[in-house]
């Protein structure tokens, strides 16, 4: 086995995220490699881009199940892989303690907006709603909480007059795709822990600005 830090990838939907992480860890030298990527949607083109990538591509899904059995499931699928990070690239389940406590501060996800405003679903829809002027993307440390847990790095984007709901989701998600593979990487190279619940990133002064997105 190689000494690369082994992610497992869960998704719901259409893995734009995923892919950017995908493309990030086949480049030369990356310290991650995908292990395994998991979805509870067996229709998710998450997983067919998995496949194409060669990458094990496992459906599991959520209905009928309690919450807790469920993230036993994807524990144990996690743990056959020797999985020792998880990215959660558009994944819209919450996970239990049972999850979390198996991959304690060791899972990172993507959300559509400057956290802590406009949690849970549609970020982006709510940021547009509420009219303000700056919206963004973080990557968080996953705690129970619905996107509480300790703030990684974020970026920021504007609203413009002419945005609809559709153009700015998009620019969001530009930005997710850099902002995302960035912390990966980090994760993967040990640089990420929590103190206090706060995120720290060990990082050479010049790169520091990298965590705000400039
Ligand atoms: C992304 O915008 C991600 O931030 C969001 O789902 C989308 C998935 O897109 N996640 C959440 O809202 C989590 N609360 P993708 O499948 O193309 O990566």
């Amino acid at each position: 086995m190689s000494d690369r830090t082994r992610f497992g990838v869960l998704v719901s939907g259409s893995g734009t995220n995923l892919q950017a992480l995908i493309d990030a860890s086949m480049t030369d030298g990356h310290p991650a490699e995908i292990a395994v990527v998991i979805s509870n949607n067996e229709e998710a083109f998450g997983l067919e881009r998995a496949r194409q990538a060669g990458i094990p591509a496992v459906h599991i899904g959520h209905k009928g199940k309690e919450r807790a059995v469920f993230d036993q499931e994807l524990v144990d699928t996690l743990v056959a892989h020797g999985v020792e990070w998880v990215a959660l690239a558009g994944f819209m389940r919450i996970l239990t303690p049972t999850f979390l406590s198996a991959f304690h501060n060791r899972v990172i996800n993507i959300h559509p907006a400057l956290l802590p405003s406009f949690p849970g679903t549609h970020g982006q829809k709510q940021a547009f709603a509420a009219g303000v002027r700056i919206t963004g993307a973080t990557v968080h440390l996953v705690d129970s909480g619905t996107d509480t847990g300790p703030i990684v790095a974020q970026g920021a984007v504007p609203v413009l007059e002419a945005d609809t709901e559709e153009t700015l989701q998009q620019r969001i998600l530009s930005l997710e795709h850099c902002l995302f593979p960035m912390v990966f990487r980090w994760a993967a190279e040990g640089r990420v822990s929590v103190t206090d619940g706060r995120a720290s990133v060990d990082l050479p002064e010049g790169e520091q600005r990298f965590l705000w997105g400039a």
